[in-house]
């Protein structure tokens, strides 16, 4: 299959500090839902950042569809199509779900478009319609992770970021983020997660990347990754049983 996405061995850090990022590498195909796993601070965060344009690559490549992203702007790489959802979720506590969800729209300049995405949006997360006059920052973990992954879907992207979108959310909870993935997934929005519980990410998804020290260690399909003792011992062993 072809990549939609190639990060290929970059280099990076955050200003001039040292390489927090050195030979980390992944494929992205198309359509599929793919789950970086690592230890904390292994740069699994730092690799989205770099990705979307936030952090400079000093060296290796990020090819989207054909084009180098290196050296583009934020809002270059989101109006190609990649949209990053950050750990902290960058929702607007004191604005409505409707507000927040125009928001994501806001790069496409259309008003009466972005009122028809929304309105579409709302069709498939009904709890958003219910709720769209209620301020973001007063809703659950859950619903308010459920807005974030919503938003995206505005600008109909071709690929999701989404760091740790299962963070300080009840079991029940997480296992419907994994639907609303399934759900943009299907919609043709490629999906690539970072989750601090390695067994549960990589059973929701078709590929894996293991990162350690700024570095890729392996990736391949996830069942692949579940299945290899190496891995399970070193990167698996304290979520066996999740
Ligand atoms: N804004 C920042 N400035 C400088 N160093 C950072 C910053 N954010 C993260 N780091 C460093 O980068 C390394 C990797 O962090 P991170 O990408 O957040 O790891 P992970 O997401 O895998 O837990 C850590 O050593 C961390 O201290
Ligand atoms: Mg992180």
């Amino acid at each position: 299959m072809t990549e939609l996405l190639e990060v290929r061995n970059i280099t990076a850090g955050y200003g001039s500090g040292p390489a927090i990022l050195e030979g980390a590498h992944l494929t992205v195909k198309p359509g599929k839902i793919h789950c970086i796993i690592g230890p904390n601070g292994a740069g699994k965060s730092t690799l989205l950042k770099a990705i979307c344009g936030m952090l400079h690559i000093r060296q290796g490549e990020v090819i989207f569809k054909g084009e180098r992203l290196n050296g583009l702007r934020p809002d270059q790489i989101l109006r190609r199509g990649i949209c990053f959802v950050p750990q902290e979720r960058a929702l607007f506590a004191k604005m409505t779900v409707r507000e927040n969800l125009r928001m994501g729209g806001y790069i496409l300049g259309d008003s009466a478009e972005v009122d028809r995405r929304v309105d579409a949006v709302m069709d498939r997360f009904p709890i958003l319609r219910e709720r769209s006059g209620q301020h973001a920052g007063t809703m659950s973990g859950g619903q308010q992770q459920t807005l974030a992954m919503a938003r995206t879907m505005i600008l109909k992207p071709d690929i999701v970021m989404l760091d740790e979108p299962s963070l300080g959310l009840a079991p029940k909870i997480v296992r419907e983020m994994f639907e609303i993935m399934k759900v943009l997934a299907a919609e043709g929005i490629t999906i690539l997660l970072v989750e601090q519980n390695a067994v549960m990410g990589l059973k929701n998804s078709d590929w894996g990347v293991v990162l350690d020290l700024g570095r890729t260690l392996f990736e391949g399909p996830a069942e692949q990754i579940l299945a290899d003792p190496r891995i399970q011992e070193l990167y698996l062993g304290a979520n066996r049983a999740a």
